[in-house]
């Protein structure tokens, strides 16, 4: 699946055209991972393009390196800038996706990564509209468990964390649902391959910690942040195995998938089977806040024209 990119990248700190951003196949991140990458969403409300919680993904885009000491060599504000040009230099008008990422460039077999290893950067985007079914994905608990901290950092979101989410999807496909859901190293649930996971009971919000191996997640956070300020009760806690199957409603988020229902899982149906009344509730704050909608929130986005 080749994906419909924007005619210009941004690649070590110019703008050039796609098939002028090529990598050697000495490219130390190609044979160990050592990639970092952003998702970031920008929506088009006929007015204006706005960045969805810009300021968030390029802090985290910082951190995600600092793991490994690999050197992100431009300044937060050059990031921030050239995501916004990325938008501006293709004139784009629809609401899209951004990637911005940076990895380790001509570094030999070496594993020995310190800050001096070198490496590029690049920020590319395509038009997107839904990841998944908005009105609600099946999904199955995974066989394999979501790597923990006594192995990787599952806050450092790099490229080669993602074997385990390709291997759960792979699983979860093969068994005919949307979408995985991992269990952490303790059996507690974790998160879905590239989504956080909350539950919905008696009307409260519950969402696993990140001592779950979840992803620090900015859609998540968001959530959290929207539920406390409609005064809906929002726990991050454990959540067993059996709480998950045991949900009123549950729901994903994340950059690419929004809010997505889950509206069954291992076959069994959450409530009737559609996606619930709150989860539909956080669908519609999410899209009024995104859309710059809800002014409480516009401090979240940032306008690119
Ligand atoms: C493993 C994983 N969990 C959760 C998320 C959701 O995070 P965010 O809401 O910041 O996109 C992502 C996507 O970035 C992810 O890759």
């Amino acid at each position: 699946m080749s994906l419909p990119l924007s005619k210009y990248v941004w690649f070590d700190g110019k703008f050039v055209s796609l098939d002028k951003a090529k990598v050697p196949i000495t490219t130390h991140a190609i044979h160990y991972g050592t990639s970092i990458f952003e998702g970031i969403r920008a929506y088009w409300n006929k007015k204006n393009l706005f960045v969805f919680r810009l300021e968030e993904h390029v802090k985290r885009f910082r951190r995600s390196g600092q793991f490994y000491n690999i050197s992100l060599n431009y300044s937060d504000k050059k990031i921030t800038d050239s995501i916004i040009g990325i938008c501006k230099k293709n004139k784009i008008k629809k609401s899209c996706y951004i990637r911005p990422f940076y990895f380790i460039g001509d570094y030999g077999i070496n594993l020995h990564v310190t800050e001096k290893a070198p490496t590029s950067v690049a920020i590319f985007s395509f038009p997107f509209g839904d990841l998944f079914n908005k009105n609600g994905i099946t999904a199955g608990i995974s066989s394999w468990r979501k790597f923990s901290d006594m192995s990787t950092p599952p806050q450092a979101k790099m490229g080669g964390n993602y074997l385990n989410s390709i291997i759960a999807t792979q699983e979860a496909k093969r068994n005919g649902f949307d979408e995985a859901i991992l269990l952490d190293h303790n059996g507690n649930v974790s998160e879905a391959p590239g989504e956080n996971i909350f539950i919905v009971r008696d009307g409260q919000l519950i969402t696993p910690t990140l001592s779950s191996s979840a992803l620090e997640g900015i859609t998540r956070d968001a959530i959290i942040k929207v539920g406390r300020d409609l005064d809906i009760e929002v726990f991050e806690k454990d959540v067993t195995r059996s709480e998950l199957s045991s949900a009123d409603e549950v729901f994903l988020t994340g950059t690419a998938a929004e809010i997505t229902p889950i509206i069954s899982m291992d076959g069994k149906k959450f409530g009737n089977g559609k996606p619930g009344n709150l989860t539909k509730k956080m669908m519609e704050e999410y899209t009024a806040i995104v859309m710059n909608e809800n002014d409480d929130y516009s401090h979240w986005l940032t306008a690119v024209y």
